[in-house]
């Protein structure tokens, strides 16, 4: 645990000065108040799925870049009309999530660590007897006193892209790649901090298979916006509300915060617009109008960031993308203007796997800054660089998204989004942003 943590400090670069000794706190059993849960990252000393064999910077690195890029298949995959659009995809289950916060389901409550996901819809856990799930950690229906088979013809089994009916109960078999899912929609009381959330349905699986090694989950919390997500199920209480602040990866003794509904929400905020794309209904999308480099707005193709509800073309905000993708041409932009901005000018340009903008030697980098409609975010270095050991390696954060032809979606990833806290507001079809320290 300790040298896997070291290796994680190594990677993203502490300051002597800002490592105040913080000691997590891990502490899930304290009563839950309010509406307010921790949240973890995924390498957290607080996290039971922290990987157990420590890797190199650059092996960490490339890691994550490959299941970024797993992650953006996923993303584009979520089209809208698709026959077989996956509600928790088998690829969603193959990569590693980003961030933990601890559901408890069922009477008495069943205490599971899972997966916050702004950009899918479904929650699924795995349950007792599951046939190849990852975790020993499974969610026990029968000793719930409030758990209910959901049937075949009730309006949720619907909702449910291809269920099947097993026996009289709703089934799923999700297939993606070379994996598969099955489970049944099921229904129980979800608490979420001190919140019931009565008759929540949920994927309740029975089986995985095909694919490569999966990772010990404990299942997964949808924060989209689709019909079966938690923000449908639970529209009295939270009315489509969230914010989220996640935790700085300077330090992982430190968790962030998922705040669910309209009260006790910051005010301090600015505003974007909140854009619904009809192509991939589940995400939340906003209108990236610029992207400034320094003080340059660097010049991009025309439409290049347009929004486009027919392709599906756009700007999204993700919490399950490490880092921001950014399509082709203005990358390429972006990071030429970048290059061209850091000093000194001798700096000669390197690679790492997906990162095409690194420096073996000390370098002073312009800022980013991302203009949204009606909201400026500048990325403080942290969000913007990794840094190796000592920072002898030094890279620009940021990739160009894969080419092909479902991808046409800008992600702005968790990296970029740390110590901010994001607010989204779909009533009022608004998505808030302001820095912010998380813990
Ligand atoms: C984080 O917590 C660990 C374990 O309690 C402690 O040893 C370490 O010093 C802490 N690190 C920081 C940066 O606060
Ligand atoms: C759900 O269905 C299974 C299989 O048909 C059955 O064994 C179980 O008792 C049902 N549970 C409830 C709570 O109805
Ligand atoms: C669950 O789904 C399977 C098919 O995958 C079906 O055979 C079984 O009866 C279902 N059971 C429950 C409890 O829903
Ligand atoms: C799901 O269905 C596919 C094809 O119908 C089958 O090959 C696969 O084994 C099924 N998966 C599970 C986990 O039942
Ligand atoms: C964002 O920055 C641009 C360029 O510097 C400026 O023109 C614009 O007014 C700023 N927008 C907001 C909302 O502050």
């Amino acid at each position: 645990m300790i040298s896997h943590y070291v290796l994680f400090l190594q990677l993203l670069f502490i300051p002597l000065a800002l490592s105040l000794n913080h000691q997590p706190n891990c502490d899930l059993s304290t009563p839950a108040q309010g509406s307010t849960l921790k949240i973890f990252h995924i390498d957290s000393p607080c996290s039971p799925f922290k990987p157990k064999t420590p890797l190199s910077w650059e092996a960490r690195v490339l890691q994550m870049l490959a299941e970024d890029q797993a992650r953006l298949r996923y993303l584009s995959s979520l089209i809208a009309g698709k026959s077989n659009v996956p509600v928790a995809s088998g690829r969603q289950i193959l990569q590693t999530p980003t961030y933990i916060v601890q559901a408890m389901i069922g009477t008495p409550a069943q205490p599971l660590l899972v997966a916050m996901d702004t950009s899918s819809d479904f929650a699924w856990f795995p349950c007792t007897g599951c046939i190849g799930c990852p975790s020993s950690t499974a969610f026990s229906p029968a000793k719930s006193t409030t758990f209910k088979n959901v049937s075949c013809n009730s309006a949720q089994c619907k909702q449910v892209p291809n269920p099947t009916c097993g026996g009289s109960a709703c089934a799923y078999n999700l297939t993606y790649g070379s994996s598969s899912l099955a489970g049944n929609l099921s229904q129980d009381t979800l608490r979420l901090a001190a919140d019931p959330i009565p008759a929540f349905a949920f994927g309740c699986v029975r089986k995985v298979s095909g694919g490569g090694t999966v990772p010990p989950l404990q299942g997964l919390l949808g924060l989209g916006r689709g019909p079966l997500s938690l923000l449908s199920q639970s529209q009295p209480l939270y009315k489509s509300t969230f914010s989220y602040c996640l935790p700085s990866f300077r330090s992982l003794n430190f968790s962030g915060s998922l705040r669910l509904g309209p009260t006790a929400q910051p005010i301090r905020l600015k505003f974007t617009p909140l854009l619904r794309n009809p192509r991939r209904s589940s995400l939340y999308y906003v209108n990236l109008v610029g992207i400034r480099v320094g003080p340059k707005v660097v010049d991009l193709p025309p439409g290049a960031l347009a929004f486009n509800p027919t392709t599906g073309a756009g700007t999204i905000i993700d919490s399950g993308t490490v880092f921001t993708r950014l399509v082709k041409p203005v990358y390429e932009a972006v990071r030429d203007e970048f290059r061209r901005r850091v000093k000194p000018r001798s700096a000669v340009v390197t690679s790492l796997g997906g990162f095409d903008t690194c420096y073996m030697t000390a370098i002073v980098a312009p800022t980013v800054t991302f203009m949204f409609a009606g909201v400026n975010m500048t990325l403080p270095e942290e969000n913007m660089l990794i840094h190796s050991t000592a920072g002898s390696n030094t890279c620009l954060a940021m990739a160009a998204a894969p080419e092909n032809v479902n991808s046409v979606v800008n992600v702005i990833a968790n990296m970029q989004q740390q110590n901010h806290r994001v607010l989204v507001d779909v009533p009022n079809s608004r998505l808030g942003l302001a820095p912010a320290r998380c813990s």
